[in-house]
């Protein structure tokens, strides 16, 4: 998702950015992951795979990733706020501010109002005492000092220019943050009741209680990408005292403006404010000071979504007197265990491609945010687990939950059951939920195929995961078939694209609204959402269902016009008048190679190009489940071929965007599976490394950063399905562990060159696949392989390579499956 500009101004800024000379995060904080990189090559045993997590890639060029002290899944995320676009709080850029440090983020949305951000606290020296404190927002900002920025998995530190040293370590909930002052200083802190990112506060109270050294904060607040009429609940329990080891000095309440406003009441210790109905920033707080002049103050944070008292409570219960060593080291311990799922061989591969690796992996397992017992609203109380920011599922479809779902069926299973539990509150599955409210949709329903990767892979365990599959159904035929009465934020309108076989452009709907946009990205994401639905029918043995939905999974062909050319290519998609006229835009509008600054290709009502953050150049190559009828309708595999060549070559790729995801892979459904490989080797050197820019645009919620991964290991997923595309992989051998199902399956790589994990594989370089047997078995296609016969049997898989280029450019079998070929014809 990219909500702030069309890709082409993006471009341009990121552009402008890297030219800033980069002083964070720490160069020592890459040093010394290098360092634990070189020193494993000789270790026996498991290697400390935390200490490769780099959780500063992405924090510049728009990767919008938050590099926050937070467990996996963890329901805060630790960070610093800045100035200027800064979604999840932390930019790298040095020239940005820090406006205070606050415990609520999420990592790699796009959302331009940024999310979260509330309860901000502030480390001051005010060395003319109480009044003289700069509280408000902007006098409060400041630069970091030179190169101090640094985080490890569960940790977060940066020193402010008035070397006033921050650091974080979180558990779920809560979490301990210590400040190290100038020594001989008296420490002071603001602590933000009303600002959050969004400047959306709708009201809210503030307690201090200085016998109990505790300050609590309750309110509400706005989405940062949903209907800003909806609001959230969120409240925080700052304990001060450090249990008994502090005493606080004065204290008291502010207010200001940047007009003159900056008032201060010593001793008070009640703020409680109404929404600012006329709108803009409204700035009000807590100041208090230390008595003693402490060098180091530590502060106990707990955070809830449900009271302040359960603020308290999660404090007390996640963190208690625990010091900080000691909680970090809990968190890391909970990294160590989801870093180690999939383990390479870190001696034969490539110190950037082992940092690249498990930074992402660290980063698949950062979001969404397990809010589980802190649900609010339609699901409070809900007996079923609870997940916020799931933002949005048009993203993570496609490799986030693939990849979670070959090691991780628990925690997939635990997010599953929230989306159902979504339909059961709100009578259709969550899209993009975002603060706990539903966000925009954006094609439709992908959380179908989300819980229809979930029901593919688990079905024989479901029960034992916790999941109904009649209710999973359910859940997917109300997505499929109930056009609910506002669409914009659940559900599809189903009722135009059921009677048209398309979502028609200018169509008059007499009983649902939403932004009449998309139409042809719409059409679809709704046919490959159709497909997941498929899949289960098909599983649940329901005929008449399955017949249905495979007919409208082909609902793509309505979109399809034939008579529009662009470069010498014949046919593209595009959107479509509900007479069947269809509508013409040009095929290039949106790409990166669209220099008009001023066209809107995102959510924007002004959007007239009929697709999402995208070009009909490339969702022209979108039909996942059937690319052998796209190839017919291309010309024939010959023409598919040059077709997609050109596209790469003409820079209509759009690297940093999810309708982007599969394209480098589409070599392989016209049997030409080494030029997949030629092709995902310069899509990773061109578009990503180990800096903080190395993400080639918003994680997305890890969406990104699972698409490398997969590309590392050598493997493409198609969602809702247990088919994988077998690619070359970065790494000479590697094993994925499955501790629910105690399987695990190493894949060894035979005649693996490093020489050949570089931009272009050079010639007589082993780099392509020459075969693949599974445990002594050769497969059938040496282009894809099913999950059931690989990761879900467990043992020993062999990808021999070859340098012989012109011999493995074949599948030698099957090339991967498509619907009008007979693919997908039965359940595993
Ligand atoms: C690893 O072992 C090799 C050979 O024993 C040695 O040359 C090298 O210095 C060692 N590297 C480290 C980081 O210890
Ligand atoms: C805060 O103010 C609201 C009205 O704006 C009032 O209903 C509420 O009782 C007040 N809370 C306290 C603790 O005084
Ligand atoms: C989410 O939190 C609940 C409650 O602590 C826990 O049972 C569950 O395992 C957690 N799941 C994940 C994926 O973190
Ligand atoms: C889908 O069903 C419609 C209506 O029965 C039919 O006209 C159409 O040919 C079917 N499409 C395919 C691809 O089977
Ligand atoms: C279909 O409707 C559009 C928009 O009203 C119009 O421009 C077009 O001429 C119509 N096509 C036919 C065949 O009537
Ligand atoms: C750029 O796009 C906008 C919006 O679609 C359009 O109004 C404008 O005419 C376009 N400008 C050029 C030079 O094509
Ligand atoms: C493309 O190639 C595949 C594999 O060789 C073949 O099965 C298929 O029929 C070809 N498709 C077309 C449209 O020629
Ligand atoms: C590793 O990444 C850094 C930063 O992008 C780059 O400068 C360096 O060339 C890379 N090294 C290799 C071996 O690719
Ligand atoms: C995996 O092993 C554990 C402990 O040995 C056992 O409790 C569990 O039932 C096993 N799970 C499966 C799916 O076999
Ligand atoms: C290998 O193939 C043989 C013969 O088809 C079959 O009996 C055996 O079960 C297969 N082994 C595995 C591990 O799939
Ligand atoms: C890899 O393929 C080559 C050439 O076919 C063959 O000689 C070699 O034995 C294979 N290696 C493995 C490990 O299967
Ligand atoms: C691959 O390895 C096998 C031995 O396992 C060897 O016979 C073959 O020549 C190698 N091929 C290449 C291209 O290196």
């Amino acid at each position: 998702m990219l909500v702030h500009s069309s890709p082409a101004v993006y471009i341009l800024l990121s552009s402008f950015l890297t030219l800033f000379i980069r002083a964070q995060p720490s160069p020592e904080q890459q040093k010394r992951i290098s360092a634990a990189i070189e020193a494993a090559l000789n270790q026996t045993g498991t290697p400390d795979y935390t200490a490769f997590v780099n959780p500063f890639i992405g924090t510049d060029n728009f990767g919008d990733v938050c590099p926050g002290a937070s467990i996996p899944f963890g329901m805060v995320k630790f960070t610093s706020d800045m100035t200027g676009f800064a979604p999840a709080g932390y930019v790298a850029d040095p020239t940005e501010k820090i406006r205070g440090f606050s415990p609520i983020h999420d990592s790699g949305t796009g959302s331009s109002l940024g999310s979260y951000g509330n309860f901000e606290i502030m480390p001051l020296l005010c060395p003319d005492g109480f009044d003289t404190c700069t509280t408000t927002l902007e006098a409060r900002e400041r630069l970091r000092k030179r190169n101090t920025d640094d985080a490890t998995p569960g940790y977060f530190t940066l020193t402010l220019d008035n070397d006033i040293q921050m650091e974080a370590t979180a558990t779920r909930r809560a979490g301990l943050e210590r400040f190290t002052f100038p020594r001989g200083s008296k420490p002071y802190f603001a602590l933000d009741l009303a600002n959050d990112l969004p400047v959306s506060f709708a009201g809210g109270e503030l307690t201090i209680d200085p016998d109990q050294g505790r300050i609590t904060i309750g309110g509400k607040w706005g989405s940062s990408f949903g209907p800003s009429t909806f609001n959230y609940q969120a409240f925080a329990c700052y304990d001060l005292l450090d249990n008994g080891k502090q005493k606080l000095d004065e204290f008291g309440v502010w207010t200001g403006d940047t007009h003159g406003l900056d008032a201060k009441g010593l001793g008070l210790t009640h703020l409680n404010l109404t929404r600012n109905l006329i709108g803009g920033v409204y700035q009000s707080g807590a100041l208090f000071s230390y008595a003693d002049n402490p060098h180091q103050v530590n502060i106990r944070v707990g955070v809830s979504f449900l009271s302040e008292d359960q603020a308290c409570a999660n404090a007390e219960e996640e963190v208690g007197n625990a010091p900080f060593e000691d909680i970090l080291a809990k968190a890391k311990m909970l990294w160590q265990e989801k870093l180690s799922k999939i383990e390479i061989d870190v001696g034969g591969t490539l110190p950037n491609v082992t940092e690249m690796f498990y930074s992402s992996l660290y980063r698949a397992s950062l979001t969404p945010n397990n809010a589980t017992g802190e649900a609010q609203g339609v699901f409070a109380n809900t007996e079923s687990f609870y997940f916020d920011s799931l933002y949005c599922s048009w993203d993570t479809f496609r490799t986030f939950y693939p990849l979670l779902s070959l090691h991780s069926p628990v925690e997939f299973a635990q997010i599953v059951d929230s989306y159902i539990d979504g339909w059961r509150k709100n009578g259709w599955m969550p899209e993009c939920r975002a603060n706990n409210l539903p966000g925009w949709t954006q094609g439709g329903s992908s959380g179908d195929n989300i819980v229809s990767h979930f029901a593919v892979y688990y079905h024989n365990e479901a029960a034992r995961l916790g999941i109904d599959l009649n209710d999973l159904y359910s859940a997917l035929l109300a997505d499929g078939d109930l056009n609910p009465p506002e669409w914009n934020t659940e559900g599809r309108q189903v009722n135009v694209y059921k009677e048209f076989g398309y979502v028609p452009f200018a169509v008059l709907d007499v009983s649902s609204t939403g932004r009449q946009t998309r139409e042809g990205s719409r059409t679809l994401e709704y046919a490959f959402e159709d497909f997941g639905i498929r899949q289960v029918a098909q599983l649940l043995g329901k005929e008449d269902d399955m017949t249905r939905y495979t007919n409208r999974s082909l609902f793509y062909r309505n979109v399809w016009d034939e008579s529009v050319t662009s470069d010498g290519f014949e046919g593209f998609m595009q959107k479509r008048f509900s007479n069947g006229t269809f509508f013409f835009n040009n095929p290039k509008d949106c790409s990166p190679k669209d220099t008009n600054n001023s066209r809107a290709c995102s959510l924007q009502g002004t959007n007239e190009n009929g697709f999402y953050e995208s070009s009909s150049w490339e969702y022209s190559w979108y039909a996942p489940h059937d690319t052998a009828h796209l190839i017919e309708l291309m010309g024939g595999n010959a023409t598919f071929i040059d077709r997609l060549e050109h596209f790469f070559d003409e820079g209509y790729y759009l690297a940093g965007n999810e309708p982007s995801f599969q394209t480098p892979i589409g070599y392989h459904y016209a049997n030409h599976p080494a030029m997949s490989v030629d092709r995902v080797r310069k899509v990773v050197f061109d578009n990503f490394d180990i800096t903080p820019g190395g993400l080639p645009g918003n994680d997305d919620q890890a969406a990104m950063a699972s698409l490398l991964a997969f590309h590392l290991l050598g493997l493409y997923p198609v969602p809702s399905s247990t088919q994988l595309l077998i690619l070359s992989p970065f790494t000479p051998k590697y094993t994925i562990h499955n501790s629910f199902l105690n399987i695990s399956t190493t894949v060894t790589v035979a005649n693996f060159s490093s020489k050949s994990v570089q931009r272009v594989i050079p010639e007589g370089v082993p780099a392509y696949v020459e075969s693949v047997t599974i445990n002594g078995n050769s497969t059938v296609s040496r282009c894809h392989f099913d999950f059931y016969d690989v990761f879900r049997l467990g043992g020993d898989v062999i990808i021999n390579l070859t340098a012989d280029k012109e011999a493995a450019d074949d599948c030698a079998g099957s090339v991967p499956e498509s619907i009008s070929t007979g693919g997908f014809a039965q359940a595993r």
